[in-house]
């Protein structure tokens, strides 16, 4: 299994995977207080654990109860080493029962769901400048009903008698709350508490540290070699080829592939912000017609995909090998899909991963992923240190088919100009609303669907297009945003104006599940 620490010299937290929810926002807290942070599976050696030399280990919760004969457990030498540990939920519990304390199957009275009173003993360091009465959230059906032997009780609840244990001797901490979330009201003070207080980090884990040790390594391992990147006007790919043209200057070259489903304005930002940045050598392909023509008279939304996908790895071979053999091909893989793709080789991405096709058809010596390290908003941050422009950094995500899945039906050039209008119209009033940053994704849809309108003394047979607009944590899930009506008649006002052959404006308020973010 590679090691992911991409810093010999970082302080570094580790989170033990238990498989709960909340184990990525664990480690996110964790990096927003300037600490190094890396989730590793629960199961992994006492010598890996020790091969990272860690500040600071955070047990997390999961899913099981202690007592069941498959319920994952770590080996009692983690709480032997000497590093501090705190256990989060099943964390906590897990870390009572493997030091001697005991773990009570939970009924109805014990039984705590959401936010809940907790009243917290702060002469422990981990609770220290927390109020003695705060609101977590609780998530538990089993509870600590005996604290292991050199522990104090240091939190309680109306339904958890120990909601909180202590040792400030060997510094082993459990919480049964989870203060990595935001209900948690003083969760980050108690995580600071743990990091500063207990572990007694110096806070080293920088942005602008990190791109100066990436671009210093990264010019080291391509020396002059030629680098290739395949850019899809996405956050991860942008940030990527700004980081890495820094250190590869000339030998960086770049492919963007025009599919003809981009939005409005996409190319010509793409190329304004990259043409002749740090030398970048950047190659435009315009391919709308090529896919056009693929696409042409097909309605189905996986089809559409698949022709996509399979289009857009054919012309990036065609265009790579112009080039030659190159020696190292950059992925904008991130810690997520790494986290996700179980640990492993992170070739193994997503299959939405927009260049996830492309080491098979290209010749090249190296995957080079600068960023695998990163979540989403230090990739975000990391871009900004580069300099990139916000409308490039902060821009949503957008996926690789493009309007080709926001179109329902077949797709023509006409209905793709309809759609990139009204789309352009609506993020136009999401942006001048000043709610765009509280919003995870927000765009327009051509439905297949046409209905009768009037306008002026004409009577229309014109296209619905519905707005979609969510809010999400993961993308796994999402709500529908609750967007003031004001904003939504404005941008139906509009699109009915600017943008011929649409009459008709609905929004969509469904959550996901049962729908998908994306309407196919
Ligand atoms: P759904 O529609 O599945 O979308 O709720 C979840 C997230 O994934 C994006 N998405 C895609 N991204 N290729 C991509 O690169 C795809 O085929 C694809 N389908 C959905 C979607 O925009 C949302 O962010």
């Amino acid at each position: 299994m590679a090691n992911h620490k991409i810093s010999e010299t970082n302080e570094t937290i580790l989170v033990l995977d238990f498989g709960g929810q909340y184990n990525q926002l664990i480690a996110r807290r964790v990096r927003e207080d300037n600490v190094y942070c890396e989730v590793i599976p629960y199961n992994v050696s006492i010598e890996r654990i020790k091969s990272y030399n860690p500040k600071g280990i955070i047990i997390t919760g999961g899913p099981a109860s202690v007592y069941t004969d498959t319920a994952p457990k770590c080996s009692k030498e983690v709480f032997e080493l000497g590093i501090p540990v705190l256990g989060i939920c099943y964390g906590m519990q897990l870390l009572a029962y493997v030091l001697g304390g005991t773990v009570s199957k939970g009924g109805n009275s014990t039984k705590e769901y959401g936010h809940t009173v907790v009243d917290l003993e702060n002469s422990s360091m981990l609770f220290k400048n927390v109020d003695n009465s705060t609101t977590c959230w609780m998530s538990h059906t089993d509870f600590v009903s005996q604290t292991p032997v050199g522990f104090v009780v240091s939190g309680q609840s109306k339904g958890c008698p120990i909601a909180a244990m202590s040792n400030d001797i060997t510094k082993i901490y459990g919480v049964q709350f989870h203060p990595e979330v935001e209900h948690t009201i003083q969760g980050r003070n108690i995580l600071h508490n743990f990091l500063y207080e207990v572990c007694k980090c110096s806070g080293d884990w920088t942005m602008s540290d990190y791109v100066d040790k990436m671009i210093a390594s990264l010019k080291l391992k391509f020396g002059d070699s030629k680098v290739l990147l395949g850019l899809s006007g996405g956050v991860d790919s942008a940030v990527c080829a700004a980081l890495v043209s820094r250190a590869a200057g000339n030998n960086l070259t770049c492919i963007f592939v025009d599919n003809g489903l981009l939005r409005k304005f996409e190319r010509e930002q793409i190329e304004e912000v990259f043409q002749g940045r740090d030398g970048i050598n950047l190659i435009t392909v315009d391919a709308r017609k090529r896919f056009l023509d693929k696409l042409a008279g097909v309605s189905d939304p996986e089809t559409k995909r698949k022709i996509i996908g399979e289009q857009f790895i054919r012309l990036f071979e065609d265009e790579a090998n112009k080039l030659g053999e190159v020696d190292f091909l950059v992925q904008g893989t991130i810690y997520p899909d790494v986290i996700e793709s179980g640990f492993g080789d992170a070739a193994v991405i997503k299959s939405h991963h927009n260049v996830g096709g492309l080491p098979d058809v290209i010749k090249f010596k190296e995957i080079v992923e600068p960023l695998r390290s990163l979540f989403k908003d230090e990739v975000r941050k990391c871009g900004l240190e580069l300099g990139l422009p916000e409308s490039i950094v902060m821009r949503q995500p957008f996926p690789g088919p493009g309007l080709a899945i926001r179109i329902i039906g077949d797709i023509t050039e006409d209905k793709l100009e309809i759609l990139r209008d009204a789309d352009h119209v609506f993020r136009d009033e999401i942006s001048n609303s000043g709610i765009a940053s509280s919003l995870n994704q927000y765009f327009a849809v051509l439905t297949g669907m046409k209905s009768v309108g009037v306008m002026g003394d004409e009577r229309t047979y014109d296209y619905t297009i519905a707005l979609r607009a969510v809010t999400t944590n993961d993308f796994m899930t999402a709500d529908w945003a609750r967007i003031p009506y004001d904003i939504l008649a404005r941008a139906s006002t509009r699109i009915v104006n600017e943008v011929k052959g649409v009459n008709r404006i609905v929004y969509d308020i469904t959550s996901k599940p049962p729908s998908t973010i994306e309407w196919e």
